[in-house]
């Protein structure tokens, strides 16, 4: 059976802490480990900071839309925004990229992102928003699959 869940938050930096509590509470009903947990909790945390601060550049009128699916042990999260847009995801996704080094960002989101969740997806527009998808087998469910 699947279970759903849906979130939508003013783009206020206080807001990431509520994010990442939030979605590891509902994820917390499956046999997840510790780190697994501290996993997915940051993966939030980046693409939460990355929403808030890139796409919005911390206009709080702006709004963070977050989907977490469970199914079968394996944790799927969309984070969505309605913001700027990335022109260049591929540049994007290098590690190491920010556009913001002013910022003291480290550009380093995407690539935590992608190690430590097994799929990333990013969909984005111009001037519409970025829609970023994870996906990740937590470990008991591979272990009953083998
Ligand atoms: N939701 C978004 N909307 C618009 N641009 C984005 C978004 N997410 C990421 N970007 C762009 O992609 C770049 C790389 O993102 P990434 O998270 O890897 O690094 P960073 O946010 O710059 O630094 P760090 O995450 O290490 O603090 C950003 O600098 C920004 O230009
Ligand atoms: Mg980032």
């Amino acid at each position: 059976m699947k279970n759903h869940m849906q979130l939508q938050f003013s783009a206020l930096s206080q807001n990431e802490a509520f994010a990442r509590v939030a979605v590891a509470s509902f994820i917390s009903q499956l046999d997840v480990t510790m780190e697994e947990l501290e996993e997915i909790k940051t993966v939030v945390s980046e693409a939460v900071t990355n929403a808030i601060i890139h796409a919005y550049e911390e206009n709080p009128l702006g709004v963070v839309h977050i989907e977490a699916s469970l199914e079968d042990g394996v944790v799927e999260l969309v984070i969505e925004d309605y913001g700027k847009g990335i022109v260049d995801v591929e540049e994007a996704m290098q590690p190491l990229f920010t556009s913001k080094p002013e910022l003291e960002r480290s550009g380093m989101g995407f690539t935590i992102m992608e190690n430590f969740m097994d799929s990333l997806e990013v969909v984005t527009a111009i001037d519409q928003g970025t829609r970023i998808r994870l996906v990740k087998r937590l470990a008991y469910a591979k272990a009953l699959q083998s």
